[in-house]
């Protein structure tokens, strides 16, 4: 079982609360040659996230970070445990979910309107209104002159938050997020963090974000989540207990420093770990090929 910091793994929010919970959760990659075993990127992972709740999730390269959003989201079967979005067992996508990938994916054939506008579209909305809403998101991410451009006039950055803005106008209750601000400038993460804290708050939308940035990650969270070296399992829980109405101005306080030396302790330690294995594995792959 992990060891926790601060709280249990799941926090303990009575039924109704419990919007998504994750159970015993292990994830392991069959193997392409099928002799070896395969990797395990997760194992025994326990997460139960309540309605508006933010949680975040950090760990080392490599540990599973975007193996757990893929389960959660629905899109990787075949795994080990549980996982359920109001007591219903996921088992594919789920409707209330939305989702922002770790690469960017936007569809190259619509411009940047047409893109945002693609789900409320499926969702039979009208011209006008869908037309509103996309053009109130984009503003809302800073895009507001590229409305007619398409995604390969744009750089990784732009193209990343025309696929949050899809995301987000979609108004999901559960938000699913792989590192987002990953291919964004510091300022730009910073201002879109808390654009995406306030809509959340506006929404009571429950959140679940994969992040390598702690200071986004506490800025942003109710709870950080520590995961380990790989095979990824669940190494600290950090409750963020900052007022609920929050800006990046706490990014200066003492308090937000001892939340980061608290994260950052249990990080580093996973993150040796996690370099000594990278460079144990380019070793026996360099051993494998000057045998070949
Ligand atoms: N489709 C896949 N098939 C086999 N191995 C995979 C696959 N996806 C990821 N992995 C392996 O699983 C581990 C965890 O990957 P991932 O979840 O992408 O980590 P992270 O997002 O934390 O960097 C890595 O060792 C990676 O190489
Ligand atoms: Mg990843």
């Amino acid at each position: 079982m992990a060891t926790t910091t601060d709280a249990p793994a799941g926090r303990a929010v009575s039924g109704e609360d419990n919007l998504f919970t994750i159970e015993d959760l292990s994830v392991t990659y069959p193997s392409t040659d099928g002799a070896s075993r395969g990797v395990t990127a997760l194992e025994h992972i326990n997460l139960n996230v309540g309605k508006g709740e933010f949680v975040s999730v950090v760990g080392p390269s490599g540990c599973g970070k975007s193996t757990l959003l893929s389960t959660v989201s629905g899109l990787l079967t075949g795994f080990d445990g549980r996982i359920t979005v109001r007591g219903d067992t996921i088992t594919g996508p789920h409707p209330n979910v939305g989702v922002v990938f770790q690469e960017e994916s936007t569809f190259p054939w619509r411009n940047v309107l047409k893109n945002v506008e693609f789900g409320l579209e499926m969702r039979g909305l009208g011209k006008e209104e869908r037309r509103k809403r996309a053009l109130d998101m984009l503003s809302l991410v800073g895009l507001e002159d590229f409305v007619r451009s398409y995604p390969h006039h744009l750089s990784g950055g732009m193209k990343q938050r025309v696929a949050i803005a899809r995301t987000l106008v979609m108004e999901p209750s559960i938000l699913l997020l792989d590192e987002p601000f990953g291919a964004l400038d510091e300022q730009t993460r910073i201002i879109l963090g808390e654009e995406l804290l306030r809509i959340q708050r506006a929404l009571d939308q429950t959140v679940l974000l994969i992040t390598h940035n702690i200071q986004e990650a506490i800025l942003l969270s109710n709870r950080v989540v520590v995961l380990s070296a790989r095979p990824g399992r669940m190494k600290a829980v950090v409750n963020i207990d900052l007022p609920a109405e929050r800006d990046s101005t706490l990014l200066a306080t003492d308090e937000f420093a001892v939340l980061v030396g608290k994260v950052w302790s249990v990080l580093r330690e996973e993150s040796l770990k996690a370099f000594a294995q990278e460079q144990k594995q380019d070793q026996t792959n360099h051993e494998e090929t000057a045998h070949a």
